[in-house]
């Protein structure tokens, strides 16, 4: 299976001659055989993405849970699909945090863009308080995430089956401001309790489990020589497009 590569644009660049310049470095980047390359820009840079880059797949950082709603502010997931975006992000942790999603809320939003035809790309991570407690908090507070109520999953089984999901603990996102880093063993630990969990409650198989927080051109390659990681989610690294080439590159 060909290892995800996702950029993560967040809320930059600030203008769209920026956005432009950017677009223009990515549609020239090589990407090896072994990836699968997506662009998440933010949403008015969608268009631009879409107009410039053939060499790999648009991505949007976030979609409403219905395409037709009294909803100012919101994107519908049948818009991004108009625009040929096939990966959305959904519950990132700092949208979480800003919209104060509750993980009901994200798993609408999934259902919502796999609906329309497009793969969302789940976000559960813990935060650092949670960390602290030991790897055993870490690990139920995910699942948690993830698992939120029995009946609630049985729903949502189904439609998991063609679902990525990103394990991105919130301290380690570059913009946390903890500083501190996730080791790949870590990293392949948690996603193997999570791969194991869904598809032992959901017998899901062929399911995707990729790994964010601060992946750059150092540490890539540790990350995604795991077979246990399925790809990565770039955020601040992405923003320099020699960066997400040496990224690529790591992809084995
Ligand atoms: P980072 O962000 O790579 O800057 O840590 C990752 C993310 O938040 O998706």
């Amino acid at each position: 299976m060909k290892k995800l590569v996702i950029a993560n644009w967040k809320m930059n660049p600030d203008t769209q001659a920026e956005a432009e310049k950017l677009i223009t470095a990515y549609a020239g980047l090589k990407i090896p055989a072994a990836a699968e390359a997506v662009l998440a820009p933010p949403s008015p840079y969608i268009v631009l993405a879409k107009q410039s880059l053939k060499n790999m797949e648009l991505g949007a950082q976030d979609a409403y849970w219905m395409d037709e709603a009294p909803a100012t502010g919101e994107v519908s997931p049948a818009m991004l699909r108009d625009l040929g975006v096939k990966y959305v992000i959904v519950g990132h942790s700092e949208t979480r945090r800003a919209l104060k999603e509750t993980d009901d809320d994200v798993w609408k939003k999934l259902a919502a863009v796999q609906l329309d035809g497009m793969t969302p790309v789940l976000c559960v991570g813990e935060p650092l308080e949670v960390r602290e407690k030991g790897e055993k908090a870490a690990a139920d507070y995910v699942l948690k995430q993830l698992l939120a109520n029995t009946e609630t999953l049985i729903t949502y089984c189904p439609i998991l089956n063609q679902a990525v999901i990103a394990y991105e603990p919130v301290w380690a996102i570059s913009t946390s401001g903890s500083g501190e880093e996730e080791t790949p063993e870590d990293a392949a630990k948690m996603i193997s309790l999570i791969r194991d969990t869904m598809v032992s409650k959901c017998h899901l198989e062929g399911l995707r489990v990729i790994y964010g927080g601060t992946v750059n051109r150092s540490t890539a390659a540790s990350f995604l020589a795991r077979p246990e990681i399925d790809g990565v989610l770039v955020g601040r690294a992405s923003l320099n497009a020699d960066e997400f080439q040496d990224i690529l590159n790591a992809a084995i």
